[in-house]
């Protein structure tokens, strides 16, 4: 069935939102954040940029009374709707949260289209959404949003209903019929988006009941999740200076010292102030994110807001539901960038922590200590067994090889005896064998 809002429901107003069209980033400073507002500003520019928009210009205003109309002062209003004049913007991005009776307020005064970080960053994820279900989740998130919006003109939705006289009967006022549309919509994408993660839930039920180790890549936009990802896996994950250049979650297998396979994903980029939209939507694409076995966080340590990223990132895995006990490890990365007395001391703060690895995908410097230390946490539970198998019996021998590290081998009493270091649960299914267990390991 095909009413139209299939595909259209989440047309967007491409106009002001081409690629090549002009922008203003503004962002209002009240003087009350712990993050550098240079830094700030380069981030939305460069999310902007990653929708292919051209930022003319970056601009802090200090607000220290936020109007409920206009959020900025009425002399502010004239300066920024003279920039946009002079710079011919035709939409200006408030790094913040705007109500939507601010966001109607200030495109009347500023005579262009205007958005908030919600706004963008739903932009963006819509996008780069590629697999199906991503696209259904950014759609829901999207339409979420605009529900609390409707103060505004639904030129869309107009347009759409002009071709379809049954819908919006008569005495309901546009709005009515605009929400019970969306409202409509909404529950054919829960329906449709539920279809899609039960068939995922089967494949990942699948994996599972694999014993390989999940490992999930986390980490504010821009870490480098992707350039690791590529260096340790071979792939060509796009890595890009482009914000969210990543999205819907890459797994790749890969081998570390003593684990012949483990699972490897590649996740999207977390921001400050993630849309509470997108992270209930993105709840079930990260998965792979609250089930895996370790988190590899990794962290621009070269990057002015760096500690205020952390925390970031480790609410949003709260968020989504990430228990606290996981194991995580800290990649610090692009060590590269330091000055030569910073990075000492990071490189000693590092040593000290057993939870942090130094270092740079860039280059590959701490690459490999990195690996060992995932390697050494994934197998922390791992005891050592002694476990004597049939001569013939080469499949268990090959069982062995890959689900655990062979220290040792020998004959004895025509058996072959294996020393090797297990998982617990995965001794557990040896039981049937003759083993018994080390004591040391
Ligand atoms: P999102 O997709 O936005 O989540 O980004 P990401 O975390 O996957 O980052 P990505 O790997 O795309 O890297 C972002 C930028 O940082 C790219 O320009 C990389 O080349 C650069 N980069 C990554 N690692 C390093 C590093 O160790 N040193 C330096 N100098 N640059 C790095």
């Amino acid at each position: 069935m095909s009413q139209g809002l299939e595909r259209g429901g989440f047309e967007r107003d491409r106009g002001e939102f081409a690629r090549g069209a002009r922008a203003l980033v503004v962002l209002p400073d009240r003087g009350d954040t712990r993050r550098d507002a240079e830094a700030r500003l380069a981030e939305t520019a460069g999310l902007a940029d990653a929708i292919g928009l051209v930022v003319a210009e970056r601009i802090a205003l200090r607000v220290r009374a936020p109007r409920p109309a206009t959020l900025i002062g009425t002399g502010q209003m004239q300066q920024l709707a003279d920039r946009v004049r002079q710079e011919n913007a035709t939409l200006v991005i408030f790094d913040a949260g705007l109500t939507p009776v601010q966001q109607r307020n200030l495109e009347t005064g500023l005579a262009a289209k205007v958005i908030d970080r919600t706004g963008l960053i739903l932009e963006i994820f819509g996008e780069r959404a590629a697999t199906a279900e991503g696209r259904l989740q950014v759609e829901l998130a999207h339409l979420d949003y605009q529900a609390g919006r409707l103060v505004r003109s639904w030129t869309h939705l107009e347009r759409q209903r002009g071709g379809f006289g049954f819908l919006g009967g008569p005495g309901e006022t546009q709005i009515e019929a605009d929400r019970r549309l969306i409202r409509d919509r909404m529950a054919r994408l829960r329906r449709e988006l539920d279809q899609v993660s039960r068939t995922r839930g089967l494949h990942r039920d699948r994996r599972q009941r694999a014993p390989w180790p999940v490992i999930a890549l986390v980490g504010y936009t821009n870490a480098g999740k992707s350039t690791l990802f590529n260096r340790l896996t071979g792939a060509d994950v796009m890595a890009e200076d482009l914000l969210f250049a990543t999205l819907d979650p890459t797994l790749r297998q890969i081998a570390l010292p003593g684990i012949e396979k483990a699972i490897l994903s590649d996740t999207v980029g977390f921001v400050s102030d993630l849309p509470t939209q997108l992270v209930a939507a993105f709840k079930a694409t990260l998965e792979e994110v609250v089930s895996a076995d370790l988190l590899l966080h990794i962290r621009d340590i070269a990057h002015p807001d760096s500690d205020a990223q952390r925390s970031d990132v480790e609410t949003v895995l709260t968020e989504i539901g990430v228990a606290p006990e996981t194991p995580r490890i800290e990649a610090w990365n692009k060590l590269d960038l330091l000055e030569p007395e910073a990075r000492t001391d990071m490189l000693a703060e590092a040593a000290r922590r057993p939870d942090v690895a130094a270092m740079s995908a860039l280059t590959g410097e701490g690459v490999a200590a990195l690996m060992a230390e995932i390697a050494a946490r994934l197998t922390a539970d791992h005891r050592s067994y002694t476990i004597a198998l049939d001569p013939g019996d080469g499949a268990g021998a090959a069982w062995l090889h890959e689900h655990g590290e062979v220290l040792d081998q020998h004959e004895e009493e025509g058996r072959l005896v294996y020393r090797v270091r297990l998982a617990e649960r995965d001794f557990a299914r040896f039981r049937q064998q003759a083993a018994t267990p080390d004591d040391e390991g």
